[in-house]
C-alpha cells in the first residue's frame, strides 16, 4: 500500500540546504543527501492550509503567540505526552539551538562547566564553547549495539558542573530514555545543583515499544530546575520556519531568560512560524500517527537491508528520531577516508560521525526521513560501494 509519504517531491533548486548545498559539501552533484535533519515530506495539510489562510489575510503585523499558540502547545503536551505544562511558562524562541546558546549564556558564567553526553548533536559543543564555557563530557556507553548513560561518571562530573544539556530522545544514537534513566539523571543533577536544559525537539518521533517522557513531567518536585526546549519543526517538517518554545516553570529563571530575548530583540515570534506551530499542534496528530508508521517502516527496511546486504556495517533499530547511527568501524577506514568513501564512492551525503564528538569516530549518521524508494536507492549505492571495497 502506498501512502502520501511515498511521493517523491523534487527539492533540487528549492533553496534547500539538504539538497542544494550537498554538491558543495560532498564534492559532487550526484550525491543523494541523507544528512541535515529535515525530511523530504510535505508538512501536514493542516499546516499548509493555515499558512495559505495567513497569506490570504494579507496583513503580517506583529503576532501575539500567548493569545492563541501557547494553549495549543499545552494541549499537545498534555494529550500526547501526559505533561501539564502551563502556557505561562512558555517563551517563544527562534530555534532550539539559539535557545540552548542563550540558556548557557544566561545561566552560567565564563569558564563554568557544562555537561553533555557525546556522541551528540554537534551544536551542543559549540553552544557551550562559543560562550566561553567548558564542555564536560559524560560519554554514553556503547555495549552490544546499544547506548546507555554512564551514571557513575555523571555523578562524578556533576560535582564540578553548573549545567547539563540533555538530548531526549537522543540524536544521533536514537535512544528514547526510560523513566528510570531520566529519574537517575535528575537526581544526580539536583544533588549537585546542576541546572538541566532538556532539548526534546525529537520527542514526538518515537517508535512502538518506547515512550517519550518529558523530563519535567516526572513530578520529582524539581521541575523548577529544568528548562525544556521543544518545537514542532522536526515532527512536522517545518524547520525553516525557525519557531521553537522554551518552557521554564521557575519564574525567576523565566524572567532572566525573557530579558535576554528582549535585549537581543528576538522575543517576538515570526508570524508564519507561530501560525504553523499552532496548526500543527492543534490538528497534526492524525498526520503524525501516519508518519510514525511510515518512518518505523523505514527503520525496519533500513536495518533489514543493512544486516542482510552490508554486514560490515552494524546498525541498531532507532527507538526514536529519523536518524540512524551506522557503526562502520569494520570497514577499517580512517575517519577522513570513511566520510570520503560515502560521498565519493557511494555518492550519498551522510553526516560524518566524528562531528558528534570523538566517540563518533568510525560512525556515520543517516537521515531516513524520506520516501522509501529514495532510501532504497541510497542503501543500494552504499552496498555497491562496500562490495567494491573488496
Ligand atoms: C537535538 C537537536 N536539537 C536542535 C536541533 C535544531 O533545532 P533548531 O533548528 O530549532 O535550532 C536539531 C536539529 O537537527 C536537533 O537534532
Amino acid at each position: 500500500m502506498t501512502t502520501r509519504f511515498d511521493t517523491v517531491i523534487a527539492r533540487q533548486n528549492s533553496g534547500s540546504t539538504k539538497w542544494d548545498d550537498a554538491a558543495t559539501l560532498f564534492g559532487s552533484k550526484d550525491v543523494l543527501p541523507f544528512w541535515v535533519a529535515d525530511m523530504d515530506f510535505a508538512a501536514p495539510p493542516a499546516v499548509t492550509e493555515a499558512l495559505a489562510a495567513r497569506v490570504e489575510h494579507g496583513i503580517f503585523g506583529y503576532p501575539s503567540p500567548h493569545s492563541y499558540a501557547y494553549d495549543a502547545v499545552t494541549a499537545w503536551l498534555e494529550n500526547r505526552h501526559n505533561w501539564q505544562a502551563n502556557p505561562d511558562w512558555m517563551l517563544s524562541t527562534p530555534g532550539v539551538v539559539t535557545a540552548i546558546t542563550l540558556a548557557v549564556q544566561t545561566f552560567t558564567n565564563p569558564n563554568d562547566k557544562v555537561i553533555i553526553q557525546p556522541p551528540v548533536y554537534p551544536p551542543f559543543f559549540s553552544c557551550v564553547e562559543s560562550q566561553g564555557r567548558t564542555v564536560l563530557e559524560n560519554p554514553l556507553v556503547y555495549e552490544d549495539g546499544e547506548y546507555r548513560m554512564d551514571f557513575a561518571d555523571l555523578a562524578a562530573k556533576a560535582k564540578e558542573a553548573k549545567m547539563l544539556i540533555l538530548c531526549s530522545p537522543h540524536n544521533p544514537v536514537g535512544r528514547v530514555w526510560s523513566q528510570s534513566e531520566l529519574t537517575q539523571l535528575i537526581n544526580i543533577c539536583l544533588e549537585n545543583n546542576v541546572l538541566i536544559v532538556a532539548d526534546e525537539i525529537h520527542g514526538d518521533l518515537v517508535y512502538s515499544g518506547h515512550q517519550y517522557i518529558p523530563l519535567a513531567s516526572l513530578q520529582t518536585g524539581n521541575e523548577d530546575k529544568i528548562i525544556t526546549l521543544t518545537a514542532p519543526s522536526k515532527t512536522f517538517n517545518t524547520a525553516g520556519l525557525y519557531t521553537s518554545i522554551a518552557i521554564i516553570p521557575d519564574s525567576k529563571l523565566r524572567r532572566q531568560f525573557s530579558q535576554v530575548l528582549q535585549q537581543l530583540g528576538i522575543s517576538k515570534s515570526n508570524v508564519f512560524g507561530i501560525t504553523a506551530l499552532e496548526a500543527a499542534y492543534r490538528h497534526g496528530g492524525p498526520w503524525l500517527d501516519e508518519l510514525l508508521v511510515y518512518l518505523e517502516g523505514n527503520t525496519e527496511y533500513l536495518t533489514e537491508f543493512i544486516t542482510g546486504n552490508i554486514p560490515a556495517i552494524k546498525v541498531s533499530k532507532p527507538q526514536g528520531t529519523y536518524l540512524a547511527w551506522l557503526d562502520c568501524r569494520n570497514l577499517n577506514l580512517p575517519q577522513q577516508e570513511l566520510a570520503k568513501f560515502f560521498a565519493s564512492n557511494a555518492k550519498v551525503g551522510l553526516n560524518d560521525g566524528a562531528t558528534f564528538g570523538r566517540q563518533g569516530s568510525g560512525f556515520m549518521r543517516l537521515n531516513f526521513g524520506c520516501p522509501r524508494p529514495v532510501l532504497a536507492e541510497g542503501l543500494n549505492r552504499i552496498a555497491q560501494a562496500v562490495n567494491q571495497l573488496g
